[in-house]
């Protein structure tokens, strides 16, 4: 049985802590939580006399009564109490980002590699959606042929006026690192380098359209590979929003939209078609399948929340003594955490940024940034 602590029981945090407690993830079960707003901790353990309550990070580490963490707190204290937790010898997973800045998430690595007893994970949740599994399946099989192009839209994830008033650490660079890119999209950017590598550079712009934040709320990136462009689109203010991504390949074409996939594989590559065409077009056999979210997976995720699916192989890695059934790996989150970054630079600098870029120098942009914020 993984014993588990949540350290940050906020939006997010609270739902993690829920589900462990009604022991919704099989082999696991919480027996902490954590928070520096004691008032949220006293509530939970008042509700649940059996958790602990902790109202700082150290505290619980040192109580020694937690084998896995579960960390959900805001972006710019992810680092520090990862390197905490991974150093006391604690199981750690981590909500994403991984870090704010590639500088940091490496000091993270680091602290990891240095205690490879405890298991490092990310939360990227969207990895356990059937449909990009699938996608990679036909992806790394061969099936589409080389990749060509690959586009991704996600401008459904609306986020109103009130949501920014809430005010706190949200699309603020001072306490969140970012906007809609750090938060939302580091899913859908996790998404690409999990299904088509990393990019050798970006191009990028952002924007903020019609709302009162310092952050951008719209942005457009080209992820250049070796032999294709990835188009990434994403917004927050759009109504109702799409979420679209496209990956062609010589052999076929894949779509994934939000409970629906189709997929189409062609008899002949587009080089053989092209080769032994008298025409001036081309054409072949194509078998096109649909594959859907699954309605009771659907279901499930509508009231659980999709997480619970990672804090569970998460659980399971630990009592099996088998890092292979962690969904990610902690160090993967540098990978979207580099796009993440890169992004910006390149729309700070209105350049094209190549990868690796200059961590520091991304640091210490931000910062200015931050700082620039807070003055204001
Ligand atoms: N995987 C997903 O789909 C998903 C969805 C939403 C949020 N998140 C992530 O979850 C994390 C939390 O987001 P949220 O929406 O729950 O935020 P939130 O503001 O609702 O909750 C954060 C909680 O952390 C607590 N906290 C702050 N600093 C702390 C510290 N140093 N030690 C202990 N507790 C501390 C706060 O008091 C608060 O209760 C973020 O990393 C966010 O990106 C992930």
């Amino acid at each position: 049985m993984a014993d588990f602590a949540v350290i940050g029981i906020g939006r997010m945090g609270g739902q993690h802590a829920r589900n462990l407690v009604k022991g919704k993830m099989k082999g696991s079960r919480l027996v902490a939580v954590c928070d520096i707003d004691k008032k949220k901790v006293d509530d939970f353990c008042k509700k649940h006399p059996s958790v602990k309550g902790f109202y700082d990070h150290k505290s619980l580490i040192e109580s020694g009564v937690a084998r896995a963490v579960m960390i959900a707190v805001p972006h710019y204290f992810h680092g520090e109490i990862a390197k905490d937790c991974l150093s006391a010898g604690i199981h750690t997973l981590v909500e994403k980002p991984l870090t704010v800045t590639t500088l940091e998430a490496k000091s993270v690595i680091e602290a990891a590699k240095a205690h490879p007893e405890s298991y490092f994970g990310m939360m990227f949740n969207q990895r356990t959606n059937r449909m990009y599994r699938k996608a990679k399946q036909l992806i790394e099989s061969g099936a589409i042929g080389k990749i060509q192009r690959a586009n991704y839209v996600i401008t459904d994830w609306y986020r109103s006026q009130a949501y920014y008033d809430q005010g706190g650490w949200r699309a603020s660079w001072s306490g969140e690192g970012g906007g809609t890119l750090i938060n939302q999209c580091v899913h859908q950017l996790d998404l690409i380098q999990w299904l088509l590598g990393m990019p050798e550079k970006i191009t990028s712009s952002c924007k903020t359209i019609g709302r009162n934040i310092s952050t951008e709320n719209d942005l457009y990136a080209v992820f250049g590979y070796k032999d294709f462009d990835c188009y990434f689109c994403a917004s927050t203010h759009e109504l109702p929003g799409e979420n679209r991504f496209t990956i062609v390949g010589t052999k076929g074409t894949i779509v994934i939209k939000s409970w629906k996939m189709t997929y189409t594989l062609l008899d002949k590559t587009e080089i053989e078609v092209n080769a032994e065409t008298k025409h001036g077009y081309g054409n072949t056999g194509r078998h096109t399948r649909s594959y859907s979210y699954g309605p009771i997976r659907k279901i499930i995720d509508l009231i659980y929340g999709q997480q619970w699916r990672v804090i569970e192989a998460f659980g399971k890695a630990i009592d099996k003594k088998d890092p292979s059934a962690l969904i990610a790996r902690g160090e993967e989150g540098l990978r979207s955490l580099t796009l993440i970054n890169g992004v910006y630079l390149s729309n700070w600098t209105k350049k094209t940024v190549d990868l690796p870029f200059d961590d520091e120098k991304y640091a210490q942009l931000l910062a200015e940034k931050a700082d620039a914020e807070r003055r204001k």
